[in-house]
């Protein structure tokens, strides 16, 4: 096999591996995919300087988010659908992200239980949460995260109504997916991927199905959402969570400094700028484009966490260098999954390490807590060829 060097190596060994319905979920933003597009080429702006005849020995990237250790300010982000990249997908991710000290995040909509993390795994992982119409169901959510000891809940509040995917659209997208001949066909070339799913029970969404009524019969993805996601979700909301779970509070899906003032007034332990991975509002501004008014508005009063965009340890080192204190990858890390499992992960991981270590050294540092805008180049410095 080619030696994978970087993470799209890993996205064209997923691309090959993985059935098409899947690989393109995560692959893939809303309408034009511009905000796609734009969380990424928006990092490849950016311009580093670098320093010279610095010492780069002796390097640290231990850093801490709300207030626990990670061996580098990066955490796996809440993805749905993940056990569908490879068979128990998250529980590998999670084991992955656990024997390389940063945290797992488990999104509502996986395929394994948030019971089936907490057996395989020995440190608490973090709950991501959609607020569904069932407060019900809903408080009984927040109690099992609970009970499984996870360590922060992450409330995601941009998604209270689904933007339109067309890949997910066109491929009829489901969990498990539809035997249509199309489908079996596509699976039937998919031999690795195929094996793992014949070796496990795990198919459908394991935190819904069996705990609310009628979620057996789940349609597609995008249906479930309009049925059950609470398009009036407030503030109020978020108080309410906030109060049934009594733990660390991430709030994830801010993207405007006005928000984040009042993520701030909810007593949120933490914000991730997001725009959902470009997955939500088309023409929406890069999370990395925004990160530096919401760092302004209020950095000074709470921890600043951002995803989107990030397939490199050096998009890593310019989003902590604009102030944000922990970030996320999805794709980065769902590509090694559905390349290579969970081997895959620990790869997109150590691949994320090693360009955000020698960059960072590269930039002068040795202690990424000590990394500052300093190691940016002024945006009137950047080559500009309409301004010569
Ligand atoms: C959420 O589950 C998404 O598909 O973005």
């Amino acid at each position: 096999m080619a030696k994978i060097a970087c993470i799209e190596d890993l996205r064209v060994l997923a691309k090959r591996r993985v059935p098409k319905m899947f690989y393109e979920y995560a692959d893939s933003g809303s309408w034009t995919e511009s905000t796609y597009r734009n969380n990424a080429s928006d990092f490849a702006r950016i311009r580093l300087r670098q320093k010279v005849a610095v010492n780069m020995e002796n390097r640290s990237l231990a850093s801490t988010m709300i207030g626990q250790d990670v061996s580098m300010p990066v955490a796996l982000a809440p993805t749905g659908l993940t056990g569908m990249q490879s068979a128990d997908g998250e529980i590998k991710a999670a084991k992955a992200a656990e024997k390389f000290g940063v945290p797992f995040t488990l999104s509502t909509m996986s395929i394994c239980s948030i019971e089936d993390v907490a057996e395989n795994t020995t440190v608490p992982f973090w709950f991501q949460l959609y607020v569904m119409r069932d407060k019900d169901y809903l408080g009984k959510l927040i109690d099992r995260a609970k009970a499984a000891g996870c360590s922060a809940l992450v409330l995601t509040l941009d998604l209270q109504i689904i933007g339109q995917r067309h890949a997910d659209f066109k491929n009829g997208l489901t969990a498990p997916p539809k035997p249509t001949l199309r489908n079996i066909a596509n699976m039937a070339t998919k031999v690795r991927w195929g094996l793992g799913m014949l070796g496990t029970k795990r198919h459908s969404f394991g935190n819904i199905v069996g705990h609310v009524a009628g979620a057996e019969k789940m349609g597609s993805l995008a249906e479930w959402t309009n049925e059950q996601f609470d398009p009036a979700l407030s503030w109020e909301d978020v108080q309410w969570i906030k109060e049934r779970w009594g733990g660390k509070l991430i709030i994830k899906g801010i993207l405007d400094a006005d928000d984040a003032k009042l993520a701030v007034k909810s007593g949120a332990d933490a914000i991730i700028v997001s725009n959902h991975g470009g997955r939500q509002l088309d023409g929406a501004l890069s999370a990395i484009e925004i990160l530096p008014e919401i760092v302004k508005a209020v950095g000074e009063k709470v921890e600043i966490h951002m995803d989107g965009g990030i397939m490199s340890g050096q998009d890593v080192l310019k989003a902590i260098a604009l102030g944000a204190k922990g970030t996320y990858i999805g794709r980065a890390f769902l590509y090694g999954l559905g390349a290579m499992g969970e081997q895959g992960v620990t790869c997109a991981l150590e691949i994320i390490q090693k360009e955000l270590d020698l960059t960072m050294a590269f930039c002068g540092h040795r202690q990424i807590d000590e990394v500052t805008s300093d190691i940016l180049i002024p945006a009137e410095k950047v080559f500009n060829p309409y301004l010569g």
